[in-house]
């Protein structure tokens, strides 16, 4: 099967054969970046437009780098700047972009829903690059890539996601795409950063760290996502570390060869100690950047194959009307 998506709205409606098939294509993409011929065409001719509602360092910059790595023309819109600021609504600035014919829009938005809703509105792929606290689909096919590369396999895993579950679409989209693949996910973190219904998700939830991590093969950390809270969340960020930031000796209730993953940016001394997120033994994170680059580049050119077919179809039955 392969991947049929006209957009990347989601892990949701993802089908675990599609994630496959997104996965063993930015496997070659990996290895074509640290190879000396980083660029090819496959976008060529297509025009890719960045739009960035909110903060962003390595999203963005991994967006930009893979569509110029595909030949792609790409803009980023400076959103802050922009007539957004002078209260032109979202589905207007969508119009006015879909004006200029882009091929793909790449959006981050802080309201959830925000991203499917211009969808709607643009003939063109769209990607979500993180929407309110719903999804991040590019985050966890990166943190799904960078697994299995490590583990050699992407199924029957034990994994923790801990820390700020209930404002994150990290832990959203990767809570998703990891169950769908048939692992085993825990949830550990103070029950007042715990959403709301968690038992849905098929996944198992902690509060103490020692016992959370016991015996994972895979420790996930996520940020204090404070510009989303309105206070009372946590005691006090001294607190929260001696709790559930994690350290080697927290470290060492998982596996010995478990692996400790950030989507960054990190705050060290909060939610993880800054020497074990350098540990080139036990971190991966500069690896979940570098493989961001390549998740991306096999995102944008499944959509964009999909795009091209559906525009051929769309001519020929033009052409026979
Ligand atoms: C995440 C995000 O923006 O959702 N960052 C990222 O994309 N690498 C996580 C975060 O902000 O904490």
């Amino acid at each position: 099967m392969t991947f049929r998506a006209e957009h990347l709205l989601g892990i949701e409606p993802l089908h675990p054969a599609e994630i496959t098939a997104l996965l063993d294509l930015a496997d070659t993409y990996a290895e074509q970046n640290r190879s000396g011929r980083k660029h090819t065409d496959v976008l060529a001719g297509l025009t890719q437009i960045n739009m960035f509602f909110e903060a962003s360092t390595r999203t963005q910059a991994s967006f930009e780098l893979a569509g110029q790595r595909l030949g792609a023309d790409v803009m980023s819109m400076a959103m802050q700047a922009s007539s957004i600021r002078k209260g032109e609504t979202l589905i207007d600035t969508a119009l006015t972009l879909n004006a200029m014919h882009p091929d793909l829009l790449v959006v981050r938005h802080p309201s959830s829903g925000a991203v499917d809703l211009l969808a709607q509105k643009v003939n063109c792929a769209v990607l979500n690059a993180g929407d309110g606290r719903h999804e991040h689909p590019t985050q966890a096919l990166l943190d799904a890539l960078t697994i299995r590369r490590e583990k050699g396999r992407l199924h029957r895993l034990s994994i923790a996601i801990c820390g700020d579950i209930a404002h994150s679409r990290v832990a959203r989209s990767n809570i998703l795409l990891l169950g769908k693949m048939e692992n085993r996910v825990r949830l550990i973190g103070p029950p007042t950063l715990m959403p709301a219904g968690v038992a849905e998700f098929g996944v198992e939830v902690f509060d103490d760290m020692e016992e959370g991590l016991k015996d994972v093969d895979v420790v996930m950390m996520l940020r204090l996502q404070k510009e989303r809270m309105d206070g009372g969340f946590i005691p006090s960020e001294r607190e929260y570390y001696h709790r559930f930031g994690l350290d080697a000796e927290k470290l060492g209730a998982a596996k010995p060869d478990a692996i400790v993953m950030h989507p960054g940016p990190m705050n060290r001394g909060v939610e993880i100690d800054g020497t074990l997120a350098d540990d080139i033994n036990r971190s991966v994170i500069q690896e979940q950047v570098e493989m961001g680059v390549a998740v991306r580049m096999a995102a944008m050119d499944l959509l964009a194959r999909n795009l091209r077919a559906k525009r051929g179809a769309e001519m020929v039955a033009d052409a026979g009307a």
